[in-house]
């Protein structure tokens, strides 16, 4: 016997549809209901609304799981590169042996910008935030590409996404190289994902940067666990842009739009922030928990909490180990990581954010990791951006062999009934 909800309305009742996800999570399915009933139902924020069916990512926000096609996040992190992970999102399963070398190629191959785009890097000025620089070259790449507009085969979408993982690292990197008044390096094809990212980033013309395969791997290990995280801001982002049948560049160009901002991909840079002004000024990080329970300071704890985690981000445990792996190898006493420790203790024993169950969350340890690996704050969101590309093509790639709707919400009219128009005069 299928399930059944009753809502009553207006002495009506109406019978709703439950669906069950293969994890069991439970929706009450009200897609008809406007339509017998002439209610919407109120959910801003969308904290209790399911906007689609994926089979993408898997989040229990209570116990603290992810997973990504049914692989733990855990053992994705120990064992898989960031590339096997992004070929896993996109097409469902773990490439063979004959798809990773053939994908790796193909991201090798695509990595240069064709050089009738590179003028673009002398039109923005010399502070311009990454992130916008980002987003409007993925644009660029929708005027480079016309051919790629319109996915509509296998072929398309391998090349569509190779170019978009490929060069969105090529476009940080130069964006990178553009503020700091240095040459750009043309990506090396002895390198892979993530080393030749930090080539490109560091080397120096006569001084070849060597990569350190242990800070490769934690390159790889951050980008690894930023690759999905089901219905985030961006990516929802992603999906209603594209919804519209909007190309899958400019779409996953929205996603980055979305991911700047403070309260998504923008808190690890403020993270940092906080931490120094403490390490800086000596403050007693006890005065940022306070200030941060104290609603009419207008402060949130960079780093903690999370919409759909009420236990640890299992994101955040992995990181901090690898951040003391890191420090350990380039040989630096950060000490901003003994103080977001001592933060992280004192928030976890504090009955405000216990109540609430404010965890630390991703970014409260990447931003360490990254300054570990030498990339400055201003490149933080950026790197997030280049390892959510792939979650946002797969679930852009789903929404379209879903054959969806355009994702159109509804709302509840709040402003004035009907008046008649006042003349200039009379105003
Ligand atoms: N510091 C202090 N209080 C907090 C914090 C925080 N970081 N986060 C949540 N709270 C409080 C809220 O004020 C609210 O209190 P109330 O019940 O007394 O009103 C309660 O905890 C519930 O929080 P919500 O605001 O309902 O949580 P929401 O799901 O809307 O927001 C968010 C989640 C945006 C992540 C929020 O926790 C926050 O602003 N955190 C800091 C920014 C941050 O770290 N963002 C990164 C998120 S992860 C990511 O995008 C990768």
């Amino acid at each position: 016997m299928p399930e059944i909800a009753r809502l009553i309305l207006d002495g009506k009742t109406y019978e709703l549809p439950v669906l069950t996800g293969t994890e069991g999570e439970k929706a009450v399915d009200i897609r008809r209901l406007r339509e017998e009933s002439g209610y919407i139902t109120l959910d801003d924020g969308y904290g209790n609304t399911g906007s689609c069916q994926s089979a993408i990512t898997f989040i229990d926000g209570d116990q603290g799981i992810l997973r990504y096609r049914g692989y733990d996040i855990q053992e994705l992190a120990e064992h898989s590169t960031f590339i096997e992970t992004a070929w896993l999102l996109i097409y469902g399963e773990l490439p063979t042996v004959e798809q990773a070398e053939g994908f790796s190629a193909l991201l090798t191959e695509q990595a240069m910008l064709h050089t009738d785009t590179l003028h673009h890097f002398e039109g923005f000025p010399e502070h311009a935030p990454p992130m916008a620089i980002l987003s409007a070259m993925l644009n660029v790449m929708a005027c480079q590409h016309p051919e790629l507009l319109k996915i509509e085969n296998e072929a398309q979408l391998l090349m569509g996404s190779a170019k978009i993982i490929s060069k969105v690292r090529t476009i940080a990197a130069f964006a990178y190289r553009k503020s700091k008044g240095l040459p750009f390096n043309d990506p090396h094809p002895d390198y892979k994902y993530c080393g030749n990212f930090l080539h490109m980033m560091f080397s120096i013309p006569y001084h070849h940067y060597e990569v350190h395969p242990d800070i490769e791997r934690a390159l790889n290990l951050f980008m690894i666990l930023h690759a999905d995280h089901e219905q985030n801001c961006s990516t929802s982002t992603v999906r209603i842009v594209g919804s519209a049948r909007t190309n899958l560049f400019t779409s996953v160009s929205a996603g980055v739009c979305a991911l700047w901002g403070p309260l998504h991909g923008g808190a690890n840079v403020e993270v940092v922030q906080m931490l120094d002004e403490i390490v800086k000024t000596g403050k007693n990080p006890r005065e940022f928990i306070e200030r941060a329970k104290d609603k009419s300071s207008g402060f949130k704890l960079s780093g903690f909490g999370h919409r759909v985690y009420k236990n640890f981000d299992p994101r955040a445990r992995i990181l901090k180990a690898s951040v003391e792996k890191v420090l350990k190898i380039v040989g630096i006493r950060d000490k901003s990581l003994e103080v977001a420790m001592q933060m992280e203790d004192l928030a976890l024993k504090d009955p405000y954010f216990i109540e609430r169950k404010l965890y630390p969350n991703v970014d409260f340890y990447s931003g360490i990791l990254l300054r570990a690996i030498g990339i400055p704050a201003d490149m933080f969101t950026v790197m997030f951006a280049i390892g959510r590309t792939p979650g946002w093509i797969s679930n852009w790639k789903e929404l379209l062999d879903q054959g969806g709707r355009i994702n159109r919400p509804r709302q509840i009219y709040t402003g004035k009934t009907l008046r008649p128009y006042v003349g200039r005069e009379d105003r």
